[in-house]
């Protein structure tokens, strides 16, 4: 990308769709909210925490992920967290994001889920209201926990308000995703929207599985699609949008560096990819570093950047006149 396309990408709207709000929880963070609930870390400073953060799969960042969620405690702490989230937004341009939330692992931590909520729910009103940055919020279920007690906990999170999908996240190896069916059934019952992790570590059946048992509308990663030449031609005709999320993958192992990303063949074979940052803290960036070094690395075009956003308000939940005044803003950049 030359200087000129920097800056518009920059400066352009953007959306994001796959962003774990627990995994945008800076170190800084981590150990002032450490010491204030006197949870003890292995970690004494920054320096230490970002020493930490070498993965070899997903499960070492998991191990890590869950660790810090522990220092979550209070409404305040989330309306913190999730804040500093949507500032990030604001000064990258990013006019409506999707976030995910972890609230079973908050649960096992003592936090109720009306806690997490609120403090998430304060945090959007203000992004809201003072920046412009509009948010939504996705209930994710730990796949590698039991499916027993969660139609209960989405009803629960249903009677509080403020969650417009559910989400399937955490260990993928050996979690296929057929479990939750009833969940997410109920899900849709409700009138919610259905998003899964699948094809980030685990193979492409689960993909399938994502959508022919969960009825999921999106595929959350999704880079292990191109494994299946059958699979790659479903979501190219059915148009599925696959939020990709390319430090992500390179922090896990799941591709050597940006280089070797598939991202490319991705696009090139029609599918509607999205690009996301997944779990900025932890993984070197926010979305415009993604999308820019991703680029760079790649040799992809601004056009592409362009179609890439277009994929994410056409993938994305807002409603629509929403989207249309997205399109818009958009228009002036290509
Ligand atoms: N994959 C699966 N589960 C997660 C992730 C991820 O990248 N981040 C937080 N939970
Ligand atoms: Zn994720």
């Amino acid at each position: 990308m030359n200087t000129l396309e920097k800056k518009k990408l920059a400066e352009m709207p953007k959306i994001e769709l796959h962003l774990h709000i627990e995994g945008s929880l800076e170190p800084e963070m981590l150990l002032s909210l450490a010491e204030k609930n006197q949870i003890s870390l292995p970690y004494n400073d920054v320096d230490a925490v970002r020493a930490a953060y070498r993965f070899r799969d997903l499960q070492s960042f998991l191990n890590l992920y869950y660790l810090a969620t522990q220092c979550l405690k209070t409404e305040q702490d989330f309306y913190a967290l999730t804040l500093a989230y949507l500032r990030h937004c604001r000064d990258e341009n990013i006019v409506y994001t999707e976030m995910f939330f972890d609230p079973q692992t908050h649960l096992e931590h003592g936090v109720p889920l009306a806690v997490s909520m609120a403090g998430i729910a304060a945090a959007q009103g203000e992004a809201e209201r003072e920046w412009g940055v509009d948010s939504a919020l996705i209930l994710c279920f730990e796949r590698d926990r039991p499916a027993e007690g969660t139609i209960a906990l989405l009803k629960d999170a249903e009677k509080i308000g403020g969650i417009i999908g559910v989400g399937l996240d955490s260990a993928e190896r050996n979690h296929p995703p057929a479990k939750f069916a009833a969940t997410f059934a109920a899900a849709r019952a409700l009138g919610l929207h259905r998003v899964a992790h699948a094809g980030e570590e685990g193979p492409p059946e689960y993909i399938l599985e994502a959508l022919d048992k969960l009825g999921v509308e999106r595929i959350d990663h999704g880079v292990r699609a191109l494994e299946s030449p059958e699979l790659v031609e479903r979501l190219r005709a059915e148009q599925i949008p696959l939020t990709v999320c390319p430090f992500s993958n390179v922090a896990l192992g799941g591709f050597g560096n940006l280089q070797q990303h598939n991202v490319a063949r991705l696009l090139e074979s029609g599918l509607k990819v999205t690009i996301n940052s997944d779990d900025p803290a932890y993984f070197g960036g926010y979305l415009t570093a993604n999308i820019s070094d991703t680029w760079d690395a790649l040799g992809l075009s601004f056009e592409q950047t362009i179609q890439v956003q277009k994929n994410a308000i056409d993938g994305c939940f807002a409603q629509a006149h929403k989207k249309r005044e997205m399109y818009e803003k958009l228009s002036v950049y290509g």
